[in-house]
């Protein structure tokens, strides 16, 4: 198992160049099974959870090639013919959001059996709402032995569906099945997350009718079959905000290239307040900080796009740590997402967690000490506070990090921070999903 080594103190000034979004390109490639013909997604990550979800595509029969396209790298996706439309729990389990193959799977052939994920160490995170709308699409579905079978053997029909409260995951799921089913499906109270509009724009490029892209309604005119072709994945506006807050952390002066201002807004605004100066540019922002100057506490409720995203709020409280009063942060989408806290407060920080609500006094200093990764985002949290910790962090289970952020110690390393990665041995498949 892989170990990150941090030694805190350096200001970092350089460039940062933003990957295609994990969360959009996962959707994205499970989507690769709605059309007999080749779908070449560009601008995509190779992360840890890609490379698995392809593994998962190809046990269905989808032919997956990995290469190097002119705008960076790309994969090719082939699913003329589904060969198998099972989807084992040993795999389901390491990556949650390979349950999304169900959706797809069942609209383009009639019947699947998918298992269900699990828990995950951020929350119970159910997936009836998935199962819902798919039965409100006309799926007859039978939960046993820990799977779902599903079945539609004259194919979906459009419904409409009104989601309880706002999912993501069940908004992608609902509408790739619907894409392929007889009539109109109207999603409401749909979530509006960046990836979803990625994924609906993506699926008109192959010849569904969606309308309301980005709002919280979807019309969705079912056709026959979808068609192939080629589509660039939106940049990640997780990463980008990651290292954004990383920039703040340590202070200097990074401009972060690839990305897109916007997706961030609600990020950017709290450190404005805080005390960072953001500049957007054409294809990302620059962030600088004077690192003699202390950042003030902000506070923070995370919420459903276009507020505070859950997946930055770990990264904000590292952030926090060090700024001056006390930052009040509350939890709204999971229930149990605070683990990075006490691995945090190994490090000096001073937090106290009440329910959904962390509260945040900053210190003047951290101080390096070994810290574990507990999931993908709380991971790059004890990275951004290593950044200033006085001497070294070691961060462990690392392979949490490698889920989400691809070449990350290269990337801060190239802005010059002291970051390495200690090479340990291999580790079975990705882990929690997010
Ligand atoms: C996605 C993202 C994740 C992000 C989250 C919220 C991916 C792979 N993951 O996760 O990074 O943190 O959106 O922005 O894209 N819920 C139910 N029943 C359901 C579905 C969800 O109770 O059937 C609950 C969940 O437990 C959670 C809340 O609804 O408390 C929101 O979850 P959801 O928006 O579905 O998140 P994911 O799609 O799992």
């Amino acid at each position: 198992m892989d170990s990150i080594t941090v030694h805190g103190g350096s200001t970092l000034h350089g460039s940062i160049p933003v990957s295609g979004a994990k969360n959009s390109a996962i959707k994205l490639m499970a989507a690769s099974i709605l059309t007999d013909q080749p779908l070449l997604l560009t601008n995509m990550p190779r992360l840890a959870d890609t490379k698995f979800l392809g593994r998962l595509l190809q046990q269905f029969g989808v032919s997956v090639t990995e290469r190097d396209g002119d705008d960076g790298q790309e994969t090719l996706f082939d699913a003329r013919e589904i060969t198998s439309t099972f989807a084992p729990y040993d795999l389901v389990r390491q990556m949650r959001a390979s349950f999304n193959v169900l959706g797809p799977l069942l609209a383009r052939t009639g019947h699947a059996r998918v298992s269900l994920p699990g828990g995950c160490t951020i929350g119970a995170r159910p997936v009836d709402l998935h199962i819902d709308a798919l039965t409100r699409l006309g799926a007859s579905i039978h939960l046993e032995e820990g799977y779902v079978s599903a079945v539609a053997p004259d194919g979906l029909r459009g419904a409409e569906i009104e989601f309880p409260f706002v999912s993501v995951g069940a908004t992608e799921h609902t509408l790739m099945a619907a894409t392929l089913a007889q009539g109109t499906t109207v999603l409401k109270r749909a979530a509006r997350e960046p990836e979803i509009g990625d994924l609906a724009r993506c699926l008109v490029m192959m010849g569904a009718r969606i309308e309301g892209i980005d709002t919280d309604t979807l019309v969705i005119e079912g056709v026959t079959s979808l068609t192939g072709g080629s589509w660039s994945v939106i940049p990640d506006r997780i990463e980008m905000g990651s290292y954004v807050c990383a920039a703040a952390m340590a202070g200097g002066e990074v401009r972060l290239t690839r990305g897109r201002a916007g997706l961030i807004q609600s990020l950017t605004d709290r450190l404005v307040e805080s005390g960072v100066e953001i500049t957007p540019t054409g294809d990302g922002v620059i962030v600088k900080r004077d690192p003699a100057v202390r950042l003030r506490a902000v506070d923070v409720a995370t919420e459903v796009y276009p507020g505070f995203a859950t997946d930055l709020q770990a990264q904000f409280m590292a952030l926090m740590t060090t700024a001056e009063g006390v930052s009040v942060i509350h939890e709204n989408i999971f229930e149990n997402r605070f683990m990075h806290a006490p691995e945090l407060m190994r490090l000096g920080a001073e937090i106290s967690v009440h329910a959904g609500e962390a509260r945040v006094t900053g210190v003047e200093r951290l101080k390096g000490a070994p810290v574990m990764a507990t999931d993908l985002r709380a991971s790059v949290s004890l990275v951004i506070a290593g950044l200033v910790a006085e001497g070294e962090t070691s961060i462990g289970r690392v392979y949490h990090l490698d889920r989400g952020f691809e070449r990350l110690e290269e990337k801060l390393g190239a802005c010059g921070a002291d970051i390495r990665r200690v090479k340990g041995p291999p580790v079975e498949g990705p882990g929690d999903d997010h």
